[in-house]
This record gives C-alpha cells, sequence and structure tokens, in this order.
C-alpha cells in the first residue's frame, strides 16, 4: 500500500487509539484527531513526530472536516467510554458519543472516505442469556453508555446503505493492555488491578466478583480493526472484537497475585449500577470475515500489561 494513503484515527491518544496508531505507522500516513479529554500526548511517546495531531473535539462537526477531507479510512475511536459515568453525567457522554459520532460519519461521507471502522461496544447485548454473545442477537442496552454505542452502530450501518459510505462497526469487549489510564474512578478493571497490585493494595470488587469478561489485548483488537478496514463485502455489518474467553473478576485478581507472589484480599462493594453481569463473544463471525485471530493468552496479555505498569510506575 502506498505510503501517501491517509489514516485518520479520532480518539488516537487514547489508550486503544494510540496502540492503533502504531499499527497503522508502516503503513500509511496517519492523523491523529483528539481532545485530550481521556486521551493523554504521552500516549503517543516515541511516534508524536511521525503523525500529524489535530487538538480536535469530535462534538465540533466545521473543525473536522479539514482534518478528515482525503482521509482514505477512518478509524472512529473518540468517545466518553464508561457505564458508570455514563450515568452520573449522561450530557456529555450522550453528545460525544452520538452526536460526535454522527459528526465523523457525516465528515468521511462528505470527505467520500473509503471506510470507517467504528468502535462500538459489547455493552449492546446487556444481560442476554445467552454465551457466547453472537452478533444475530437482540441488542439488551443496560445503560446511557450502552444505548450511545448501539446507536452509533445504527448510524454507521444507515451511512452506508443511504450514502454509500463504507463502514465496519466492531463490538469491542473489555480492552486491557499498556497505556489503559488507571487514574480515574471510571478506569477500566484491569487497569485498576493492576496499578493496587504494583502499590500492594487492595482493589475493589463490586458485587461478589463472579461477573465475568472477555477481556481482550488491545494489541489484537488494534489488529482487528486494520483487517475490519481491508476486508472484502462487510461494508454496514457489525462484528464482534473480543477473544472468545471469560473470566470472572476473582479469577483475574487471583492470578495476577499468583503472577507477583503476594496475597491481598479484595474490599467488597455493592454491584454497580448498569453492569453487565457476564460477557464473551462468539468470534466465529470475525474469524469468517475478517481473518480475526487474537494472540494473546490471558496470563501473556496480563504479563505484558504488568511489566508496562511496572516500568510506567
Ligand atoms: C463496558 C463494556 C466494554 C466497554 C467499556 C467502556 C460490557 C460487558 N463491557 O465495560 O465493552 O469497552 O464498558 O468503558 O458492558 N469493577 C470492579 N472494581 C473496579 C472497577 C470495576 O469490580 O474498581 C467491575 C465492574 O463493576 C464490572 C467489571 O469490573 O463488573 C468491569 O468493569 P469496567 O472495567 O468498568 O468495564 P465494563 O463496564 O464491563
Amino acid at each position: 500500500m502506498a505510503n501517501d494513503v491517509k489514516f485518520v484515527v479520532t480518539g488516537g491518544a487514547g489508550f486503544i487509539g494510540s496502540t492503533l496508531v502504531r499499527t497503522l505507522l508502516s503503513r500509511g500516513r496517519v492523523v491523529v484527531i483528539d481532545n485530550l479529554l481521556t486521551g493523554h500526548e504521552a500516549n503517543l511517546k516515541g511516534v508524536r513526530g511521525q503523525i500529524e495531531f489535530h487538538n480536535v473535539d469530535i462534538r465540533d462537526a466545521a473543525a473536522l472536516d479539514p482534518v478528515i477531507r482525503g482521509a482514505d479510512t477512518v478509524f472512529h475511536l473518540a468517545a466518553i467510554p464508561s457505564v458508570p459515568r455514563s450515568i452520573d453525567d449522561p450530557v456529555p457522554s450522550h453528545q460525544v458519543n452520538i452526536d460526535g459520532t454522527f459528526n465523523v460519519l457525516r465528515a468521511a461521507a462528505n470527505a467520500r472516505a473509503r471506510r470507517v471502522v467504528y468502535a462500538a461496544s459489547s455493552s449492546a447485548y446487556g444481560d442476554a442469556e445467552v454465551l457466547p454473545k453472537t452478533e444475530t442477537m437482540t441488542p439488551s442496552p443496560k445503560s446511557p453508555y450502552a444505548v450511545q454505542k448501539l446507536l452509533g452502530e445504527y448510524y454507521a450501518s444507515v451511512f452506508y446503505s443511504c450514502y454509500g459510505l463504507e463502514t465496519v462497526s466492531l463490538r469491542f469487549f473489555n480492552v486491557y493492555g499498556p497505556r489503559q489510564d488507571p487514574t480515574s474512578p471510571y478506569s477500566g478493571v484491569l487497569s485498576l488491578f493492576m496499578k493496587h497490585l504494583l502499590a500492594r493494595t487492595s482493589p475493589t470488587i463490586f458485587g461478589d466478583g463472579e461477573q465475568s469478561r472477555d477481556f481482550t489485548y488491545v494489541e489484537d483488537v488494534a489488529d482487528l480493526c486494520w483487517k475490519a478496514s481491508q476486508a472484502s463485502g462487510v461494508a454496514g455489518k457489525m462484528y464482534n472484537a473480543g477473544n472468545g474467553n471469560h473470566y470472572t473478576l476473582n479469577q483475574i485478581w487471583k492470578l495476577l497475585q499468583q503472577m507477583e507472589g503476594v496475597s491481598l484480599p479484595s474490599n467488597m462493594a455493592p454491584p454497580r449500577a448498569g453492569d453487565v453481569w457476564h460477557s464473551q463473544a462468539d468470534t466465529a463471525a470475525a474469524i469468517r470475515d475478517l481473518g480475526h485471530s487474537p494472540r494473546f493468552t490471558i496470563e501473556e496479555g496480563l504479563r505484558r500489561t504488568l511489566e508496562w505498569y511496572r516500568g510506567a510506575a
């Protein structure tokens, strides 16, 4: 692929976006859009000189157009994440995750971009009884965040059917890995576990810890974003971006303590509103249509992540 192909990554200074940026660097010209609300320029350390960075808020439609113009692919990862944050403070997450997504899709359609890959969320499934969760299941969102991310999928699909903009939605399943920010109460649980493990303090587990997640290593998700941008016959569709396994919080916390040879019993707190109980991806469709092939076992992913936090501490 010619090196002047332009890729735009919204949320490119975020945890997942900054990993995707590194995946794209050898494949073309990378342009990052980020307002640094939950992203950090430090996430781009070492690659900052090789990319074009725009401090733009995706709520600002007029500012998006010139940056997206000329793009081959737009990877739309910018969002205000977190289920509880969307419950506590729903207006900003609504505006960014729904209006912002609309703005990005519109700018991509106006720019006649070849394709948009959209970061959707496994939260759309809610508490569907059956595991693993398959793309054909009826969505059942339990939180504003889940509704917002689901609506983005619908918009992505309609931008294909109505305006001919190729889109692929990937439902991310609890992504973890280096550069995930552990400093907010809304941070992903594994980043918080890492922080506590290295500080030798006890994490808080909401509920009895028997809820499970399909924890997916960030590099596997970045690889799948790339594959989704290249696959044929997938425009307008949605796929699970998970690992295909699921582990309870208790299992993961136990594993982490064993890795460090420590004993730190967790604190228990009441379950969180909007929390899904079990989550596990059926990866068959992504394997078949996108060539998904996750490379990282949970042990290997946790080991790499822990080493990164140790170095960053
Ligand atoms: C949800 C989505 C995920 C999305 C993410 C964005 C589901 C199944 N997954 O993640 O696709 O990318 O939102 O933010 O809906 N917990 C603790 N202690 C803590 C923090 C969290 O026990 O200190 C628990 C939570 O109550 C939850 C689990 O850990 O049961 C995971 O929480 P979190 O990491 O915030 O992610 P989800 O809400 O599952």
